[in-house]
């Protein structure tokens, strides 16, 4: 087969590692890629959502599948664009189409999902600029703290939790009456604060049938501890420990059933990955949020641990009989660090000379925001590289990460030495 990766990051490193130890790859490219990917396959320069471009370069190698990584390309519509094209419809597109995209691209279409299907999450509802006033009013009702979520993609950080009512209500304005999230916070969910662990379960779904990957949990705060401002995740660990067997039959039966029941009932076409993201309430999960694409950086903590071939899930999603196909997982606990470049998730230099990687013995190395400048691999983002290790316990993969994370040089390097630990 020869396949096709869009994007750039850590997670479609995991992804290009993994398929190119697939024995039935053939070839494997990935557009734009960076700095590491070029060792699993061909870089190919263009952009993810220049979708001419892609469908050009799809033609000119023949390629069997394309895989895409970002939410951006989907929630554009790069699988529609397939759809619509004679010259490539008959391309699988591992990705939903753009009405499934939704469950990603719109909070409200998302909640609007979970309460038509039944699926347990936080009691909400959404204002625009027409009932605003009734907004402001309804916050009055609520309990504090109270969640503002702004409706559309918003880079990870259009949610807002506010711990007083003078402060919802000035930002619920904000967000409405000033576009403080631009477009995306038009519309803003209002919705209940849940209180708990948070954890992400992966489903690949053919439309029809579907297989549960492997949970993780994430770090998304740049501070250990827990603390300072969100990034786009600082870590994560796969297995998470306290899912055991009880929690995830439940996140099985109340979740991802009446997920993909309810994709079909409302006769919406889902061809890929779903990430759920889930808050553990006292034993019970309740949907944080959905993602119509695996997760940065818990798909370098996943996809280490599928043993077989991961090409042949993804055919079975292509073909629609993933039914008939199987995976195992590793028992190994897999974790990942993530090293940012200094001030990130503000504002940081890039281009800055990234050394000692080939100290790195006992981990797998998967670039994210690096590039190749002069000869030199140099960073070119705030997330630049995730070191993931897999060990037989939690504690081994954990002094593992982050010792190899520390062997790694740039200027301005920072990286969390906690990830996990709270979980000992
Ligand atoms: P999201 O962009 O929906 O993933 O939200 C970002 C983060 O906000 C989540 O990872 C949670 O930590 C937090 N969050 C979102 N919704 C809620 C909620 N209803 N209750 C508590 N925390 C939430
Ligand atoms: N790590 C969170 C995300 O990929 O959205």
């Amino acid at each position: 087969m020869k396949i096709l990766i869009i994007g750039s990051g850590g997670r479609e490193s995991a992804f290009a590692y993994t398929l190119s130890k697939s024995p039935r790859l053939d070839q494997l490219f990935i557009a734009p890629g960076n700095a590491g990917t070029g060792a699993y396959g061909e870089n190919v320069n263009i952009k993810v959502t220049d979708f001419e471009a892609i469908a050009s370069f799809v033609l000119e190698k023949d390629i069997t599948m394309v895989v895409v990584g970002p939410e951006e390309p989907l929630v554009k519509g790069i699988h529609d664009y397939f759809l619509n094209r004679d010259d490539i419809k008959h391309i699988p597109v591992i990705g939903p189409q753009q009405e499934g995209a939704q469950l990603e691209g719109s909070k409200d279409f998302s909640k609007q999902f979970m309460d038509r299907h039944g699926i347990p999450t936080a009691a909400s509802r959404s204002f625009d600029a027409a009932s605003l006033d009734e907004g402001l009013l309804y916050l009055e009702g609520q309990k504090l703290p109270i969640v503002l979520k702004a409706d559309g993609l918003a880079a990870g950080k259009g949610v807002l939790i506010c711990e007083t009512l003078e402060d919802a209500k000035a930002e619920l304005k904000a967000m409405i009456a000033e576009a403080k999230f631009g477009d995306a916070s038009r519309v803003v969910v209002v919705e209940e604060f849940l209180k708990g662990i948070e954890l992400s379960v992966f489903v690949l779904t053919d439309g029809n049938s579907y297989k549960v990957l492997p949970s993780a949990k994430d770090y998304k705060r740049i501070g250990e501890g827990d603390t300072g401002l969100n990034t786009g995740g600082m870590g994560s660990i796969s297995p998470v420990p306290f899912a055991d067997d009880i929690f995830l039959n439940k996140v099985e039966e109340r979740i991802i059933k009446p997920t993909v029941e309810g994709l079909k009932k409302d006769g919406i076409p889902y061809k890929g990955f779903i990430f759920i993201g889930l808050m553990n309430v006292g034993g019970d999960p309740y949907v944080i949020e959905y993602n119509v694409r695996m997760g940065d950086p818990e798909t370098e903590s996943v996809l280490p641990r599928i043993e077989s071939d991961l090409l042949d899930l993804l055919e079975g999603v292509a073909q629609g009989n993933l039914e008939q196909r199987s995976f195992t997982v590793s028992p190994k606990t897999a974790v990942t660090v993530m090293l940012v470049a200094g001030g990130y998730p503000g504002a940081y230099e890039s281009s800055k000379e990234i050394t000692n990687i080939e100290n790195v013995k006992e981990s797998l190395v998967f670039h994210a925001g690096t590039k190749e400048q002069d000869g030199k691999v140099v960073t070119a983002g705030g997330r630049v590289i995730a070191v993931t290790t897999l060990q037989n316990t939690l504690f081994e993969a954990l002094q593992q990460a982050t010792a190899d994370a520390g062997r790694i040089y740039f200027e301005g390097k920072y990286f969390r030495r906690d990830i996990g630990f709270d979980l000992i």
